[in-house]
Parts: structure tokens; sequence; C-alpha cells
């Protein structure tokens, strides 16, 4: 055989190999998602609300790196649904990204969808949650996977793990105070209580001091907490009373270990650390209380739970409490952000991009346009670059991939119509434009996006989510972003990688992602309120050369509308 016909035989056999090894313990894992009505009793009364599987917050979703997911939604309620896997990168998969409208038409009552998608590249804790209307405020559960078999995780491995998922409780139909909202163009009424793992917990109104979620440890072991904010519209600070916490991990991106008293959460965003049970035997209050330094209202109630040495004490013993951090307390909230750090290994590297291919500025904030039938004679909207995102009823994507006309237009602003101060007192009279527009990206383009939080009502912190890429938070900063002095305090070596950030009240954030996964993906306000108002644009990713770079054909099974 000549020497480069056996030489390109080796490579194939390795390569063979190498392939076997690789997807040797990969598996395909099979859910059934049952979406069903349940009566629940929280805060003294009782209510009925939707969920998955009759649980509140509903199944959590266990992976491997590297497995195919198929999860059968069967829809036995008479709401539309969707289920949305938050952070699953969903690499060419976008049909099974779960956006009402976005990427798929609704699972309507009584019918189904399988959605099936790989977890490639990633490992942590995510959370899924239905996509439509405010339905994920009780449709929402945790998303673990784990690394490949035989990795260990870049820590020492904890005694045990728990997940931790923190949402919001109405005592009303979530669906009635929202449409009601939206008819008189006013903010819907707030919650009536912070929840950890479903329960306001034992601080809460009618309830024992026995109520609510507890965590059992023992006393010299080390625990991993998955902690994930379900909260429809609250950043949460999140403490254990006398204890430390090491973070490793948010959004399924390890960190540098960065050890605080004190988490800061946005909803859509996940964080792991690890808890040392090192303090004398008793029981500890675990409390989450909102954040927000902006004149707005937000329900500020204190979720609690309990953290209780087992080996040592009775259920009974004194409780360790302490006092919630203050709303508005902006340096914690912002000490936090700037602390955290990717890990940057030889393993788990930031390959953050270091040019630009398209530097994008986007204004975003909530302005009010006039509405003769609203109850003020206005409508609260949200917008970016001046643009009230309007939810078209063909989803994007199936527009896209069939170019079926009329649904959406390719003219997304690069940058803002108007120029101002925009963390100053603000234009009084910018009315916003609607509109169904995208903004297209090549192939594998480096895009730099400038969130800049903009007053036009108030200034106020945003959790932008983009769907279908992680991206490395690269600047931060209070006031007007500066094109002159503010890059250069950019961290390009080791920022944080994720896919929520949260921008701060009257500032900025800078965000770079590598356009590598071709398909039509959404970004938006985490606070459900601001995506309900048009908060919120879409990306449209083309396909490379290859078929490795292609989104793959549509499902059999492909939902119509
Ligand atoms: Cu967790 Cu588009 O959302």
């Amino acid at each position: 055989m000549p020497r480069h016909l056996s030489q390109l035989l080796l490579v194939v056999m390795v390569n063979c190999v190498l392939l076997q090894a690789l997807s040797v313990h990969a598996i395909t894992r099979h859910y059934k998602f049952n979406v069903v009505m349940r009566k629940m009793s929280r805060l003294c009364s009782t209510k009925t609300i939707l969920t998955v599987n009759g649980k509140f917050p509903g199944p959590t979703l266990y992976a491997r790196e590297g497995d195919n997911v198929l999860v059968k939604v069967v829809n036995h309620v008479p709401h539309n649904v969707t289920i949305h896997w938050h952070g699953v990168r969903q690499i060419r998969t976008g049909w099974y990204d779960g956006p009402a409208y976005i990427t798929q038409c609704p699972i309507q009552p009584g019918s189904s969808f399988l959605y099936n998608f790989t977890i490639t590249g990633q490992r942590g804790t995510l959370l899924w949650h239905a996509h439509i209307n405010w339905l994920r405020a009780t449709v929402h559960g945790a998303i673990v996977i784990l690394p490949k078999l035989g990795v260990p995780y870049p820590f020492p491995a904890p005694h045990k793990e728990a997940v931790v998922v923190l949402g919001e409780w109405w005592k009303a139909d979530i669906e009635t105070i929202i449409n009601r909202a939206m008819q008189l163009g006013v903010g819907p009424n707030i919650s009536d209580s912070h929840t950890i793992n479903g329960h306001p917990g034992p601080m809460s109104d009618c309830a024992s001091s026995q109520d609510g979620f507890k965590l059992n440890v023992e006393s010299g072991k080390t625990y991993m907490l998955r902690i994930i904010n379900a909260a429809l519209n609250d950043d949460l600070f999140f403490k254990i009373a006398g204890h430390k916490l090491t973070v490793v991990e948010v959004d399924a991106v390890y960190t540098k270990p960065y050890k605080t008293d004190i988490l800061l959460i946005t909803p859509g965003q996940t964080t792991n650390v690890l808890l040392a049970a090192d303090q004398s035997a008793g029981r500890y209050l675990l409390s989450i209380s909102p954040f927000m330094d902006a004149p707005v209202q937000v329900d500020n109630t204190t979720g609690t739970a309990i953290l209780h040495y087992t080996n040592t004490v009775s259920a009974a013993a004194r409780l360790t409490l302490f006092k919630p951090p203050p709303q508005n307390a902006t340096l914690i909230a912002s000490k936090f952000a700037d602390s955290l750090r990717s890990l940057n290994s030889k393993e788990y590297p930031a390959n953050v991009p270091r040019t630009v291919d398209h530097s994008l500025f986007f204004t975003i904030g909530v302005g009010v346009n006039p509405c003769p039938n609203c109850i003020n004679g206005t409508r609260v909207v949200g917008t970016i670059n001046n643009l009230t995102f309007v939810m078209p009823s063909t989803p994007i994507l199936q527009a896209y991939y069939y170019n079926i006309p009329g649904v959406f237009t390719e003219d997304f602003p690069a940058t803002p119509p108007h120029k101002f101060n925009y963390t100053g007192s603000g234009p009084k009279n910018l009315r916003t434009m609607n509109g169904t527009r995208v903004y297209r990206l090549p192939y594998n383009a480096s895009v730099q996006v400038i969130l800049q939080d903009t007053g036009i009502i108030s200034t106020e912190s945003h959790p932008i989510h983009l769907h279908g890429f992680n991206f490395f938070v690269v600047g931060r900063g209070i006031g007007n972003y500066s094109p002159k002095t503010s890059p250069s305090t950019f961290n390009l070596i080791d920022p944080i990688e994720r896919n929520t950030i949260g921008v701060p009240t009257g500032g900025w954030t800078a965000i770079r992602f590598r356009a590598d996964n071709p398909g039509v993906w959404f970004m938006h306000c985490h606070f459900e309120v601001h995506t309900s108002w048009g908060l919120k644009m879409v990306f449209v990713v083309e396909n490379g050369k290859r078929p490795s770079e292609t989104l793959i054909p549509p499902p059999k099974d492909l939902l119509q509308c």
C-alpha cells in the first residue's frame, strides 16, 4: 500500500476509535411532560395552577453532557403551551428551542410535541420553562447536566447535591392578571410571595415553623446547591445565615471559585455553589429577597427555607436569623457582578472573540405610547432601539426556512434612531415604533452588543437573555457607554460566560458572542412583564458552508398554528 494511503487509513482508524470513545457513554434520555391543572394551597388559600406532571416546581430533567434528550410534551390544559430549554444551546436544532411564534407554533390543547436535542459542550445547571404568555410562573423546573461519565468536576466533589428553584406565587390567577394589565396598558400586580422549591417558607403568612423546603446537612461535609431563579419579575438575593457560599458555576459554565456570603441571581440565571456545613450544629435560615434599585414596585417578601444539621440537633432547635439586604442594595449587587470570572482553564477555556464583525448598540428600556382605550390614555411599552417588538402569528423560524413573506423584515437597526442622554432624565415624548424586525448575521460572525439601559419613564435593570448562545460579559459600567473610553476597561481574558445578564440600572453591559449556531434566536428581557411589553428582538443566523454548519430540517411533526 502506498505510504500516504496507509497513513490515511491510520488516521481514519484513530478517528473511529476516538469517536467511539466519545460516544460510548452518550445515551438517549426519554422524558414525558404532561401539562396538567393541579390544585395547590399556599398563603392560606387554594387555587388551580398549570403544572408539569402535577408538580410545582416541575420535574428535574437529568442528562449528561453529550446525551440526546427526548421530551414528549402532552398538553392536557385549556391553554396553548410551549417549553423552552433555557440555556441549552440547541446547536442546529432551533426547531426545539421553544419560544412561541419565534421558533414554533404552540402545542394546542389536546395535542403534543416531541422535543429532541443534544447537549453539546455544556455541563451544569439550567432550567426549562413554558415560553408563552406568563405560563412559566408555574410551568418550570431544573435541568441538571452532569459531566461526561468519568469526567470530574473541576472542584472537590461535594458529598451531595440539591436543586433549589426560586419562584414567585400569586394568590390570584396569573393569566387573568397579565391579560387585564395588557388591556389597561398598566403594570400587572406584583406577586404575593417569593418561593423556594415551591414554598414561601416558615416565615410567611399562615406557615408553621416546619413549613417549606428543608436542606438536611451533616456537619463537616460539603454540599452543592444548584440554584435557579425561575421568578418572573424579580432579581433575588440569596443568603444562608452564618455560612459562606463558593460560586463554582453559572449558567452551565464553570467559574473561578468565588467565596461570598450573598448571591444575586436574575430571572433566567442559575448559580451552583459549594456550601460547607462548617458551623456549630443548629438550624439556619436560608432566604431570598428582591433587589430593585429603581422606583419600581416589586414583591418585597422574603422567601425562606431551613438549613438543618441532622446529626446533632432536633428540628425544634433555635433558628439563626439575619436581616436580608435592603431592596436597593446597588453596591452589593455590583460587587457580586464584578467578582465573577470564567474558569478559563486548559480544559475549559474562555474563547472570547478578540475582534468584532458586527458592532451593535442597543438601547433597552420601558416607555409609554398613547393608547386611547387604556386606563391612563397611555400604554407602557418595552423597547430596544426604539422598537417595540410585535409577535407574529407565524413563527419566524418557519417563515425564514420556507421563505414565507410578510412575517418579518430584516431591518432591525444596529444603533438607536435618536441619540440622547440615555441615563439622564430622558426625552419625555419618545414614542416607540412597532414592528417584527430581525437582525441578520452571517454564520460565524463575531458580534458585540452594547446593552444600554435607557430611562424613558425611568432607568431600571434588565436581565437580558439570548437564546442559542452563551456570551461573554466583557464590560459593564454606570452611566452612558462611551465608545472612546469604555472599551479600554474590557476584560477579554476571563470574562464571565453566560446566557442571561443583568444590565445595571442606569448603566450598560457589553457582551460578545460568535454566531456559530444557524437559526432564529430570541433575545429579550427575562422580566416577563418587560417581555410582554415588547422588550425583545430576534437574530437570524445564516447557515455556514458545511452540512455541520446548517440548520437541520424541521421535524416531521412540525406544529401548525
Ligand atoms: Cu428563559 Cu426566552 O427565555
